[in-house]
């Protein structure tokens, strides 16, 4: 069998491994030529895939290349490219779209097209299949198309694309058969839906379950710091419930191209049928808000020995959105060292995963005498890579923003 897979980022890479791995013959295809340049060369561009594992894959089962003509003698063509917001909060579909244009060029009868970008409930039958039209054929007819959301939790090692379960909605029975017969090459358990859509809302639904228990959970949070109540040991003591409850932690805020942006595209769908999704607009508000309850615990924490943020040196540790890996998009981090920046405060990082931040101008310092001269060291990302214990010995003070102080009992640590 042969697949494409049509944009090689953090979804579409791993996913193109998978099925090379499964012994099909994959072509790999992305705009981005130095991507291609280096995946070509064996050099892995994310941390989930290891160059070792890309390239014995190369020039035997997986071709990556930026040009799309390779597609055409594909059975099956997966796209997972961005589906990020545009500047009023509104979905930008522009990369879908030009994919969807890339397939209708060479679209063969009888071949399987299959969506895996998040988007709106409708987007793979009302918005890509007229645009795969335009070659002639017929959506459910002449070729097959579905939609099936990826489930990739970057950085993530207990649950793979093989053990994850992956949900399949055709536009027609015989699009979601081949759907499925797809998908089983690489994972376990396919669960089959009845359209898109359902396949389209499904993804949005974990998506937005997660943002509104953060949501809830960091507004907790606040609250209990008001209160003067240890929000982790009420977290923790919640936790010992064993149904009904499941466990969110609160932190910085939420990053990555997933939780900040995705239910904002049910909510603009939702607009459409005249429903305001409070929910999701909520959880947004209360999410975005947390990098300012960070930035007024540091300067509170500051202050408390008698420092004003200006001229205070701060170092963060931990810049990329969530432990583990580097990714930067939307990452807290970046918000809350614009905002001590503009206080004032001299700021620089120490991050394993991430050897520097252009829109910062700043590069990590290394973790060894990284606190020489800081006044205030903020555990933003807790990478397993920092040593706490080393972080709580040396910095004269310490803003833990994700709870792994817990069990340090020392005057000048505070904790979210
Ligand atoms: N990153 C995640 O954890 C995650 C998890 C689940 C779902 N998703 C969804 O999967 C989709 C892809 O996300 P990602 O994180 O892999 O994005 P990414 O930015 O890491 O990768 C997308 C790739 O597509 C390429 N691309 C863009 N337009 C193209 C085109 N017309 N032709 C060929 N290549 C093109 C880009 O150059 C890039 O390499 C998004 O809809 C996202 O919401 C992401």
């Amino acid at each position: 069998m042969k697949v494409g897979v049509i944009g090689l980022g953090y979804v579409g890479l791993p996913l193109a491994v998978a099925f090379a791995e499964a012994a099909a013959d994959v072509i790999g295809v992305d705009v981005d030529e130095g991507a291609v340049e280096s995946l070509a060369r064996g050099e892995s561009t994310i941390e989930d895939i290891p160059s070792d594992r890309l390239a014995p894959l190369l020039g035997e089962r997986l071709e990556v290349t930026a040009d799309p003509a390779g597609l055409e003698d594909a059975e099956a063509i997966v796209i997972c490219v961005p589906t990020p917001l545009a500047h009023q909060r509104e979905p930008d579909l522009s990369y879908v779209d030009a994919a969807g244009f890339t397939v209708s060029q060479i679209l063969r009868p009888g071949q399987l097209v299959v969506l895996e970008s998040t988007t709106y409930p409708g987007t793979t039958r009302d918005r890509l299949a007229p645009i795969l039209e335009e070659s002639g054929l017929k959506a459910g007819t002449d070729f097959h198309l579905a939609f099936s959301p990826e489930r990739i939790d970057p950085g993530r090692t207990d649950f793979t694309v093989k053990t994850t379960p992956k949900v399949v909605g055709g536009l027609t029975e015989a699009c979601c058969e081949r759907a499925t017969e797809l998908y089983g090459l690489i994972c376990d358990h396919v669960v089959t839906v009845s359209t898109p859509e359902v396949a389209e809302f499904t993804k949005l639904h974990e998506n937005i379950f997660r943002s509104v228990n953060i949501a809830l959970v960091n507004e907790l949070a606040v609250l209990a710091n008001r209160m003067g109540i240890d929000v982790w040991e009420v977290i923790d003591a919640a936790a010992s419930k064993p149904f009904g409850f499941m466990r969110f932690d609160p932190g910085p805020g939420m990053g990555g191209h997933c939780l900040p942006i995705d239910p904002f595209y049910l909510a603009f769908k939702a607009r459409e049928y005249d429903l305001p999704t409070e929910f999701i607009e909520l959880a947004g508000r209360v999410n975005q808000a947390q990098p300012h309850f960070a930035v007024d615990r540091a300067v509170r924490a500051l202050n408390d020995v008698g420092k004003p943020a200006k001229g205070s040196r701060i170092l963060l540790l931990g810049v990329s959105y969530k432990a583990g890996i580097s990714d930067m998009r939307e990452a807290p981090a970046l918000k809350i060292a614009r905002m001590l920046i503009e206080l004032g405060a001299d700021v620089s990082y120490h991050d394993p995963h991430v050897p520097e931040v252009p829109e910062l101008g700043l590069g990590s310092v290394p973790f060894d005498g990284a606190f020489e001269g800081a006044d205030l060291a903020i555990i933003v990302t807790a990478h397993q890579e920092i040593d706490v214990g080393a972080v709580v010995a040396q910095a004269p003070r310490v803003l833990d923003l994700r709870g792994v102080t817990r069990g340090i009992d020392a005057d000048h640590v505070v904790r979210l």
